[in-house]
Parts: C-alpha cells; sequence; structure tokens
C-alpha cells in the first residue's frame, strides 16, 4: 500500500486506533429485545427510500451493519460528536443495555462474508483500505472502534458523512484526520460512490428483516 498523499495524517489516525485486546467489555446484546426497541426507528430506518430533509439525503441502511460499530455511532449521536438532533434525541433516550439489544438485532447472526471488490477504485482507497478494506466490508484486525461496513451503504448518506468529519461537524478522531486528507468535493464524491457500489449484506432494516 501507498500512503504518499497523507503519510503523516495516517500516522495520526492510526496511533488514535487501539486494538481489540485492549477492548472494553461491551453488554451483550439481547436480538429479541432489540427487535422491540428498534420499533421506534422504524419510521425512518424501516422504509425503503426514506430521506433526511434539510440537507436531504437518504436515511442509512443499518441491517447488517457490525454491532460495534452501531452502538458506537449510537454513542456519538448521544453525546453530539456526531450532530443530529433526532439521532440525538432517540440515542439519548435508550441505555447503553438497549444500544447492545438494538444492535444485536440489526447485526444479525450471520457473519459478513468477504467479497472481492469491484470497479475502479479511487487512489485514495489505498489509504482508507487499513481498516475499510479495498471492499469495504473492514480488515480482519479487531480495531476499535469498529470501522462501519461501507459497501452498500447510500453513496449520498456516505457523502454528507465525509463532509461532516472534513468540515468537523462530526468529530470523531480516526475519520477527522482521514477526511482532512481528502482535497477535494470531486474525489470525496468518488470515494463515496465507490465504496457505496461494493457487494454487500447491507440492506434497509425493515419489518421482520433478517
Ligand atoms: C426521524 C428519523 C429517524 C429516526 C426516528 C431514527 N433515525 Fe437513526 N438516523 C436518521 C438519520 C437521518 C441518520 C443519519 C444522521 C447523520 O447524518 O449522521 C441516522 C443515523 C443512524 C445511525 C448511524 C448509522 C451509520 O451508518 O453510522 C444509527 C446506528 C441509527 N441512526 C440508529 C437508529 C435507532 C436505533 C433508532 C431508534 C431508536 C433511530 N436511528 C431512529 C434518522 C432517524
Ligand atoms: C484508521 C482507520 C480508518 C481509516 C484509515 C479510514 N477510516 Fe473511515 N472510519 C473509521 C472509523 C473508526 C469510523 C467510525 C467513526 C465514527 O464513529 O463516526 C469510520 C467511519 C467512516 C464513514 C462513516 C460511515 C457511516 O456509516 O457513518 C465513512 C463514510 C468513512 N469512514 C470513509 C472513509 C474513507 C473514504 C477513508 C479513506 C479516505 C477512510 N474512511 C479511512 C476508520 C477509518
Amino acid at each position: 500500500m501507498r500512503f504518499g498523499w497523507t503519510g503523516g495524517i495516517f500516522t495520526i489516525a492510526m496511533g488514535t486506533l487501539a486494538f481489540g485486546a485492549a477492548m472494553s467489555a461491551h453488554a451483550a446484546g439481547d436480538a429479541q429485545q432489540g427487535e422491540q426497541k428498534f420499533y421506534t426507528c422504524l419510521g425512518c430506518h424501516g422504509i425503503e427510500g426514506y430521506r433526511n430533509a434539510y440537507p436531504d439525503y437518504d436515511v442509512p441502511r443499518l441491517r447488517h451493519q457490525h454491532a460495534a460499530a452501531l452502538v458506537a455511532a449510537l454513542k456519538e449521536y448521544r453525546t453530539g460528536e456526531r450532530p443530529h438532533s433526532t439521532m440525538h434525541a432517540q440515542a439519548s433516550s435508550l441505555s447503553d443495555q438497549d444500544l447492545a439489544d438494538i444492535a444485536a438485532y440489526l447485526q444479525g447472526p450471520d457473519p459478513v462474508k468477504p467479497t472481492p471488490p469491484t470497479g475502479a477504485a479511487p487512489a485514495m482507497v489505498a489509504t482508507c483500505a487499513a481498516c475499510h478494506g479495498e471492499n469495504g466490508l473492514g480488515v480482519d484486525a479487531p480495531l476499535e472502534p469498529k470501522p462501519p461496513i461501507l459497501a452498500g451503504q447510500h453513496a449520498d448518506y456516505l457523502e454528507q458523512a465525509l463532509a461532516a468529519y472534513r468540515n468537523g461537524r462530526r468529530k470523531n478522531a480516526v475519520m477527522s484526520a482521514m477526511a482532512k486528507g481528502i482535497a477535494s468535493d470531486a474525489d470525496l464524491k468518488k470515494l463515496a460512490e465507490y465504496y457505496a457500489g461494493q457487494h454487500s449484506p447491507l440492506v434497509t432494516a425493515t419489518v421482520g428483516s433478517r
């Protein structure tokens, strides 16, 4: 792999990651409880093609996302490290046990099977791949925080997420450093489209989906 465009930034980003051995004990989730607790989320996340308003973009797909990544994201909405007023209210009304249950339900029982990357990767993917894989499904190393699956996510959601890391609205230290290394809006859009176009287990978490 080559990290020419952003070697320094990459080192900083990797420095803020810990490996799994040092991982804090996470609450074990109960998927059956999680299914019931997810009921209030269906109005947005359970509807194919549902969109956020102002700004307009697709609500993210959650079914088969890594449980650890879902919990990490929800905690960031709770603390405000990710800004979104509805998601802040939703995450603040849930206990850590609720988050673990919902995440266990959404991830489901099947492990994600690796698939080969598809399409021409923009040069910067060489850097992203250290954590997200070239196929957007992640890497074997037990990284903490757990990087989310990007493959098959809505391109416009990935694009707005990257823009939010880059302009400081999302405060995650790892991704802020990475996104600041993306030179232009056009490069940012290409990365979002590349990862959205990869083979993926991610789908909309409609009622009863498994
Ligand atoms: C009013 C619509 C709405 C409701 C209700 C809602 N969400 Fe969300 N959710 C969103 C939007 C929009 C985003 C993307 C926010 C952003 O840009 O960061 C989001 C983001 C997320 C993410 C981050 C996904 C990722 O890939 O990082 C998770 C996890 C999530 N929601 C879980 C839930 C859960 C669990 C509930 C119910 C307790 C819920 N949401 C209720 C609209 C909603
Ligand atoms: C050092 C590891 C690492 C590298 C390298 C990395 N990421 Fe990430 N990425 C993460 C982590 C961890 C998160 C979760 C951050 C959070 O909680 O908001 C994440 C989140 C994201 C998200 C938000 C997804 C969602 O569902 O909200 C996008 C988009 C993303 N990364 C794209 C990229 C791109 C494009 C690159 C290359 C330019 C890249 N990442 C490089 C670790 C990494």
